[in-house]
């Protein structure tokens, strides 16, 4: 198993009797940052034990490492308006939705360049990308500190939110010493079942680990992903061979510079691999359909094997799935997994083809009134 990223698994994670610290200054937080704080508190952003500071960000933005040089491609920032609030001191952050409250000792109160911050991580200031609309949208001021999590209420599909800590100790139960991390935003379809399986042929299992959180309009709703999911598994998978968790945090479609921090997660969570895709973590046409392969060459040091996949898709002649490094057939016997396709055929209430995905699972999601993020 690997080492965590950077060395070793943070846990700022405290549970205390809060009475005395109520008369702290407060800042009340969103659900986004209630998340981070939670995967900071976890170690699931292991080595970041709290909000970045300046001098890391910029070399983020710059490099795409922290300062002592660790890869980390997406900053992890806490944006702010309240005036009062100073350097050195200790405040509380609460999230009454998701019962989060947590200390910040603030190192730095610092300000930022909106316009910088999208061309770099997004490679676009176009703010139709919702990566770049979520910046725009953020406080102009950032506080940079370590965090301590005190507590936080369980929530719903919590039976399915293991903590690297947990997901390390079930790999060791069950035997596995090589790991395969699969990343999804969806329900799965054909191609996403064959770079798994795929992937799986050479370890000793796979770790669905989809995200649930905050994603874009039009994306499938969490409890959708997961009991297409659950179907999947239960019909087509070995239950010895696979495992899944969910990973709470934003989707940012930042495609490459994600990719890179959904490896460095699921290298937290104990994985030694991490399925890589076409197109992974984008978004409309900003990247290119392998910029999320590429981006490992300047990453020797990330400490989890990248496995990349060329686009699946099914041929009508070889009468399987294929790729281009496969198939010698023309384009015009190919049908393509489009995740753009399946959810107009669901919209409108009808089963796409096996030939894309899985009667039991596309029955699944026609199980819910309202599959899709309005
Ligand atoms: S993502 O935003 O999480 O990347 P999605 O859930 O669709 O979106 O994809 C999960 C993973 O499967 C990503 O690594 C993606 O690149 C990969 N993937 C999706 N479709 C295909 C396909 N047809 N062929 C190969 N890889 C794919």
């Amino acid at each position: 198993m690997p080492k965590p990223h950077g060395g070793k698994l943070v846990n700022r994670l405290v549970k205390k009797d809060v009475s005395d610290i109520k008369e702290l200054p407060k800042i009340e937080i969103n659900t986004n940052l209630a998340e981070d704080i939670t995967n900071i508190a976890k170690g699931v952003f292991s080595p970041l034990e709290g909000f970045l500071c300046n001098n890391d960000l910029e070399n983020i933005v710059k490099e795409k490492r922290l300062m002592d040089d660790t890869p980390w491609t997406i900053p992890i920032l806490l944006d702010f308006n309240n005036e009062e609030i100073k350097e050195g001191e200790t405040i509380l952050l609460s999230n009454k939705e998701n019962g989060v409250l947590a200390l910040v000792d603030i190192d730095e109160i610092y300000t930022y360049d909106k316009k910088t911050l999208a061309q770099e991580i997004y490679r676009t200031k176009d703010t139709n990308h919702p990566g770049v609309a979520n910046i725009n949208n953020m406080k102009q001021n950032l506080l940079g500190g370590k965090i301590t999590l005190l507590d936080c209420k369980t929530r719903e599909f919590d039976e399915y939110n293991l903590s690297p800590k947990e997901t390390r100790f079930l790999f060791k139960e069950k035997g596995w010493k090589e790991i395969v991390a699969f990343q999804t935003r969806n329900p799965p379809h054909i191609g996403h079942e064959y770079v798994q399986k795929t992937a799986l042929t050479f370890v000793d299992g796979v770790f669905i680990n989809p995200i649930i959180g905050k994603k874009k309009t039009g994306d499938f709703r969490d409890e959708v992903i997961l009991a297409s999911y659950e179907t999947l598994m239960k019909h087509y998978y070995l239950k010895e061979r696979a495992v899944m968790s969910i990973l709470r945090t934003s989707m940012k479609y930042a495609g490459p510079r994600e990719a890179i921090h959904h490896a460095i997660m699921r290298k937290n969570f104990g994985c030694t691999h991490f399925i890589v895709g076409r197109d992974h973590a984008g978004v409309g046409n900003y990247y290119g359909p392998y910029d999320a392969h590429d981006i490992f060459s300047e990453f020797p040091d990330l400490g989890i094997i990248p496995v990349f996949f060329r686009s699946f898709s099914r041929c009508t002649k070889c009468n399987s799935v294929v790729n281009d490094k496969i198939c010698p057939h023309d384009q015009k016997y190919h049908i393509n997994f489009s995740g753009k396709k399946i959810r107009e055929i669901l919209n409108n209430g009808e089963i796409p083809s096996e030939d894309m995905m899985r009667k039991e699972v596309a029955e699944t999601i026609l199980k819910f009134d309202k599959p899709f993020i309005e």
